[in-house]
């Protein structure tokens, strides 16, 4: 059973409203003093800012939907055995490093599922004030602007993918000689350092693919909803379904370059 319509658009209009209250505080504090600390390793990075709009958003769950669950980074989630029930997938700061090197390139991303079925999609560029939202069989947007299907004869020597160029060094994951035919072979790549932004940039058609090796739920919850509503795919390496509840690679892209990408990721895989 699908989500009822009516209970959609308000639990939308409701995650707008909280999206866009959550970057107005994100930009009022940008130039405070940052506490940074490290996670998994020294390039993890997280900051009060991530804990603090999670707390948000995880607060505002339990006081207006509380039979919904959450799965998110900073440690204000639920632990989920399986997809069922209405589950929020969160990620507070998309792109953590670009937020505290850059103050922007960072996103607030929120897939909402319902018995793993991806419902609502909502990607906030919080500096530039642009917000990608989606729900299911009802379109992509980019603020007030629906989004055009995808272009259905994209090339790969026309493309532009977004790739991190960490695992282009020599790395346990692929053959690194596979991945560098493949940037001759696009017309450009790009690195973002936000797996939302990529998401959103592939849906509005500012990039046609965006590969990664290794992505929590939280990273691509929201993106493979928005992507979908363009009319494009989301897998992972081997062009497999991707499932809500763990890590994963991905490749997220438009279809007419799909069969491509992953004829070179399988010919590429270690
Ligand atoms: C990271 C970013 C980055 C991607 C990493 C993610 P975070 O998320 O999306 O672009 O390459 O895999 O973990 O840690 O900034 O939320
Ligand atoms: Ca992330
Ligand atoms: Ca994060």
């Amino acid at each position: 059973m699908y989500m009822d319509v009516i209970t959609r658009e308000i639990l939308f209009n409701r995650v707008r409203s909280w999206m866009l209250e959550a970057g107005a505080f994100i930009r009022h504090k940008i130039n405070d003093p940052l506490v940074i600390n490290t996670k998994s390793n020294p390039k993890d990075l997280v900051t009060e800012m991530d804990r603090k709009v999670e707390f948000f958003f995880a607060s505002k769950i339990k006081r207006y939907y509380p039979d919904h669950l959450l799965l998110s980074e900073e440690g204000y989630g639920d632990k989920l055995a399986d997809t069922s029930g209405t589950v929020w997938v969160i990620d507070p700061i998309d792109g953590t490093m670009n937020f505290v090197h850059q103050k922007q390139n960072f996103a607030i991303s929120i897939g909402i599922y319902d018995q793993g079925v991806g419902e609502i999609g909502f990607i906030y560029d919080v500096m530039r004030n642009n917000l990608f939202s989606a729900m299911r069989k009802n379109g992509a947007y980019k603020n007030d602007q629906r989004l055009p299907r995808l272009d259905e004869n994209k090339s790969l020597n026309e493309s532009i993918i977004c790739l991190n160029h960490y695992w282009l060094t020599e790395n346990r994951l692929v053959d690194e000689k596979v991945m560098q035919q493949l940037i001759k072979d696009v017309r450009g790549t790009r690195t973002y350092g936000s797996a939302a932004l990529e998401f959103s940039y592939v849906a509005e058609g500012s990039a046609d693919a965006y590969i990664t090796m290794g992505l929590e739920p939280w990273d691509f919850a929201a993106g493979k909803i928005i992507v979908q509503e363009v009319g494009g795919v989301t897998t992972n390496i081997t062009g497999e379904e991707v499932g809500m509840l763990d890590r994963t690679s991905i490749v997220t892209c438009n279809p007419s370059i799909q069969g491509f990408l992953i004829e070179y990721l399988m010919k590429a895989k270690k």
